[in-house]
């Protein structure tokens, strides 16, 4: 299996109090519809994720599905509230990232939507995933280690963690 044929693929399934969450993978026609989710966070949660602030993500959702990437969604009550992403960067390797909206974040949707993105990058044959998070962003590093991440490299303005799939 590939990773850009992810697309529609049911990852997890959940319950946070009344909250149902489904997570799964999504399909490259549904770039405007991620875009859209994306504009709705806010310019905080936009930066600890992307290091920028760009409030139009459709040019990067374009370039993952290119690059053979996959995107896979929380999604509850057939809303978006949760999106992460994972990029090939060499033959097994592949850079991964997550973001919860702003009214979601802290009751353990990141945690399920990081698993399920794992998940769906071993089956496609990933065998080294790698992160990078702001040094102050506490809530995404111990969110990572929780998961198996290790720090690989502290680049100062960045830290670089790697989790080996096998
Ligand atoms: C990082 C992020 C994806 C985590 O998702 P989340 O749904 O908020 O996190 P969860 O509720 O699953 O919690 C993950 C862990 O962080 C912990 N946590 C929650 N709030 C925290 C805080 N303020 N400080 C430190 N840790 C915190 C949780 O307790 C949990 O650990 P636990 O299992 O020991 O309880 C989300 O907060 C987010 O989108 N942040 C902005 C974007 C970002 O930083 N992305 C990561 C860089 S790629």
């Amino acid at each position: 299996m590939r990773l850009d044929s992810l697309c529609g693929v049911d990852l997890a399934t959940g319950r946070i109090g009344s909250l149902e969450v489904r997570v799964r993978g999504a399909c490259r026609d549904e770039v405007d519809r991620i875009a859209e989710f994306y504009r709705g966070l806010s310019s905080e949660t936009l930066y600890l994720r992307f290091m920028n602030v760009s409030r139009d993500l459709r040019p990067y959702l374009e370039r993952v599905f290119s690059a053979g990437g996959a995107v896979v969604v929380a999604e509850s009550q057939g809303k978006i509230i949760g999106s992460a992403e994972v990029v090939p960067a060499s033959r097994e390797l592949a850079e991964v990232g997550v973001v919860v909206h702003d009214d979601y974040q802290g009751m353990g949707i990141g945690r399920i939507l990081t698993r399920a993105l794992l998940k769906a990058a071993r089956i496609t044959g990933v065998r080294r995933a790698v992160a990078y998070i702001l040094p102050g962003n506490f809530r995404a590093l111990r969110l990572a280690r929780k998961v198996g991440f290790r720090v690989e490299e502290n680049m100062g303005d960045m830290i670089k963690l790697v989790l080996d799939l096998p």
